[in-house]
């Protein structure tokens, strides 16, 4: 008989009377890496949050190494060796990297209560730079990129020296070299004997490090099987109950007037002159390695970047984008790759995020006007399917990738002309994703002008009508659909030049 790290059987959990989660069982071996499937919304985070003692469960029972733990606490959790790296970062922006990583498990120095700053700072660096990154440890954690930040994020967690290490969409945010970085880390822990449940819903990466994957559906347990006995289309199935055909249900739409031009734009050490047009009823994808200033171009068009140089024109006639409200008024709307920072106010509801960057036409003489409010976010949740019981549940509540589309969801209700997306799915699950790309479909066929950055090359190929590639701040290269390839993008990505540009 084995003997398992971890044994969770018949575990249910409500919120305010909603199932989440019924009867769900999941097992984990030393050594092993299990993934965690299911669409957004299916309830893996909630039962990773049982399992870290953050949220009581309803029934159900959990053994830790044989030992049943009748009432699970962060506090029991933390002493049977369980760590949770979390969907969302836990980091506190004013602290500093290494103040954040020893987050009330401060060192002192002996014998006094006074912390022992010196080996803190030393033990983060050793922590960071097994994941073969340098940051400095007194900087403030505000101050780096998402990635970094998440780098930290899972730094924190292995400095606990856990047997149960859970990461819940660690690579939502990083680089290909970082996620290459992380990968070497689980092969260790795995030769240690750590169990890790890895969560996240880019396929390739299930099939590149997990040994068993289980499925949940509307919080249901589906099943689990072996990843060499399964494949791709049969864990889609499970996870959404129905074949996905077209990944990347791309509409070829004849383009329309230039929506958008911009010349020499250049934003001081980020930015150097980038010049790019977009039609109406097209799809510019940009392609580019982390930090090659994608993000940075995104926030000059909407005015968050000041300008060093450059000119923009929308609809042929040049406008002067100093601050996000000028770009919104001239069509422009941004849905930001920093969702939790940048893109939603998670204490408010639905209703109310959905209404903050609308409150020009939406309200009358100075009121909101409540029906048209409700309309929208009606419209909105259906639009997107975004997993709700209704508009007034906080956006906290909801599940990451829900919460992605109320972002999604609140631009859209601006009627921009053009639509800058940042990282649009990141962390949608499969059957989202898909729904995403038909709602680009929808609005380039009304004429929007829509401008997609990603970092996912299957994405960018599949949705783009013509993509660009940056690097260190510059265009790099520039493909039509039909001549972009991985490889050229690649190519362009690395600062290699423009190879069959056009
Ligand atoms: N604190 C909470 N209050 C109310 N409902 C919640 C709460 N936390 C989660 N839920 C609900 O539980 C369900 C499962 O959410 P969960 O975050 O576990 O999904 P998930 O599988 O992790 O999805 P994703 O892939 O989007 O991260 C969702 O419908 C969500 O709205
Ligand atoms: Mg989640």
């Amino acid at each position: 008989m084995t003997q398992y790290l971890l044994e969770m059987k018949g575990i249910s959990k409500s919120f305010a009377g909603v199932n989440v989660l019924q009867n769900v069982q999941f097992t984990l071996m030393r050594g092993e890496v299990h993934a965690l499937m299911g669409e957004n919304g299916a309830g893996k985070s909630t039962l990773m949050k049982i399992l870290g003692g953050i949220y009581s469960r309803d029934s159900g029972s959990i053994e830790v190494k044989g030992e049943a733990v009748p009432n699970m606490t962060t506090s029991a959790a933390a002493r049977l060796g369980i760590a949770i790296i979390h969907q969302e970062l836990n980091l506190v922006s004013d602290l500093s990297v290494a103040e954040n990583i020893f987050l009330g498990r401060e060192y002192r120095l002996k014998g006094t209560p006074f912390v022992n700053w010196p080996r803190m700072r030393k033990e983060a660096g050793r922590a960071l730079a097994q994941l073969g990154i340098e940051i400095d440890p007194d900087r403030p954690v505000g101050q780096l990129s998402v990635g970094q930040q998440q780098m930290v994020e899972i730094a924190k967690a292995l400095s606990m020296q856990a047997d149960i290490l859970v990461l819940d969409e660690p690579t939502a945010a990083l680089t290909n070299r970082e996620i290459d970085a992380l990968f070497q880390v689980i092969a260790s822990l795995k030769k240690k004997g750590v169990g890790m449940i890895y969560i996240s819903h880019r396929m390739e990466e299930i099939f590149q490090i997990c040994d068993r994957i289980t499925v949940l559906r509307d919080g249901q347990y589906v099943g689990t099987k072996q990843a060499r006995e399964t494949n791709m289309d049969e864990l889609v199935r499970m996870m959404v109950g129905r074949e996905i055909t077209e990944r990347f249900p791309k509409v070829k739409v004849d383009p329309g007037p230039e929506r958008i031009r911009v010349e020499n734009l250049s934003v001081k050490g980020k930015l150097r002159n980038i010049s790019l047009s977009v039609r109406s009823g097209e799809i510019l994808g940009v392609a580019g390695l982390m930090g090659a200033g994608r993000t940075e171009l995104a926030r000059a068009l909407f005015g968050v970047e000041p300008l060093e140089h450059g000119r923009i024109y929308v609809d042929d006639r040049q406008v002067t984008i100093r601050r996000p409200i000028d770009a919104i008024n001239a069509g422009i709307a941004l849905v930001t790759e920093n969702r939790k920072e940048e893109g939603l106010v998670l204490s408010l509801s639905i209703r109310e995020n959905l209404a903050l960057p609308n409150l020009g036409s939406l309200s009358a003489y100075g009121f909101v006007k409540g029906g048209e409010e409700s309309r929208l976010t009606e419209h909105t949740i259906r639009q997107l399917s975004i997993k709700t019981t209704d508009g007034e549940k906080t956006v906290g509540s909801l599940s990451g990738g829900n919460q992605q589309k109320v972002v999604i969801g609140k631009w859209l209700a601006t009627r921009p002309k053009i639509l800058i997306l940042d990282e649009p799915t990141r962390g949608v699950d499969i059957g989202a994703k898909k729904e995403l790309y038909e709602l680009m479909n929808r609005l380039v066929q009304e004429g929007v002008a829509i401008i997609m950055i990603s970092s996912e090359l299957p994405e960018v190929l599949g949705m783009s009508d013509r993509i660009i590639v940056m690097h260190e701040g510059r265009v790099t290269g520039e493909f039509l659909r039909e001549e972009a390839t991985q490889e050229n993008i690649m190519y362009a990505a690395s600062g290699g030049g423009k190879l069959n540009a056009s």
